[in-house]
């Protein structure tokens, strides 16, 4: 997949996504990274890229005439494109819109800063408006990185045990199952001992898979009961 960021911060990229899995992906080319600098195409010798809102109101609009210029300067190389505008007020991101997401070839995301975008330059470029969660951040940057770290462990070849992506939470409604490793029995500082369920030191599988069917069932009732009613629905 090739990503286009359309930042006020090129600094902050590719932060988290230079790491670990990510990082490895990028360094193997499963993705590639493009950061735009909107200053670069503000309209003074300053690189001013916003302005006051019409109607009145705190904080500053980023221009629509500086997001089509810096639009004009990408060449998209193919036809499974998307463009995403990051915002508070955009559809809500999920497990099921990153693997629609990861799909595409080619995406471009917009992040915005100060008050948001001039609401003409995302209707009219043809953005999708996507918000990472009910809270607002000051800037899209971190959002983008949540937004491509999603989407790239889901491309085949990226995650070391593809068999994870199916177990993990989400997949099915329901949260994950917890885990467990070594020491076999933990002594905490006050010499308390927690051990590990028997279960799953039996080697017996069906009675681990078991188990483990439970406690994903019993953690998404006490901390996600939304996540079940979605399952009955989509039956
Ligand atoms: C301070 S916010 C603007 C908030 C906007 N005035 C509102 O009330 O919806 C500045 C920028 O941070 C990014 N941002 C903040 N919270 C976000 C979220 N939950 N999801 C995605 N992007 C977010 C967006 O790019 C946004 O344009």
């Amino acid at each position: 997949m090739r990503v286009i960021i359309l930042t006020c911060y090129p600094e902050m990229f590719p932060g988290s996504l230079g790491y670990s899995v990510i990082g490895n992906a990028l360094v193997n080319n499963k993705f590639s990274l493009e950061i735009i600098n909107l200053h670069d195409f503000g309209i003074d010798k300053r690189g001013s890229v916003d302005d006051e809102p019409f109607g009145g109101g705190p904080g500053m609009v980023i221009r629509p005439d500086v997001i089509e210029k810096a639009l004009n300067s990408i060449i998209f190389k193919t036809q499974k494109s998307c463009k995403i505008f990051l915002t508070p007020s955009g559809q809500k991101l999920s497990q099921a819109k990153l693997n629609i997401l990861s799909k595409y070839e080619e995406m471009l995301v917009l992040c915005g800063r100060f008050e948001g975008v001039d609401q003409r330059a995302i209707e009219i470029l043809g953005f999708q408006e996507i918000s990472i969660g009910d809270y607002v951040l000051s800037g899209g940057e971190i959002a983008a990185q949540v937004l491509v770290e999603g989407c790239i462990r889901l491309i085949p070849g990226v995650l070391g045990h593809p068999q994870s992506l199916l177990e993990e939470s989400f997949s099915n409604n329901l949260l994950e199952y917890p885990h467990y490793t070594r020491p076999k029995v933990w002594e905490d500082n006050q010499g308390n001992k927690h051990e590990v369920p028997d279960v799953l030191i039996s080697g017996h599988h069906e009675k681990i898979d078991k188990w483990r069917n439970e406690r994903s069932l019993e953690k998404t009732k006490f901390l996600r009961p939304d996540l079940l009613k979605k399952e009955n629905k989509n039956e």
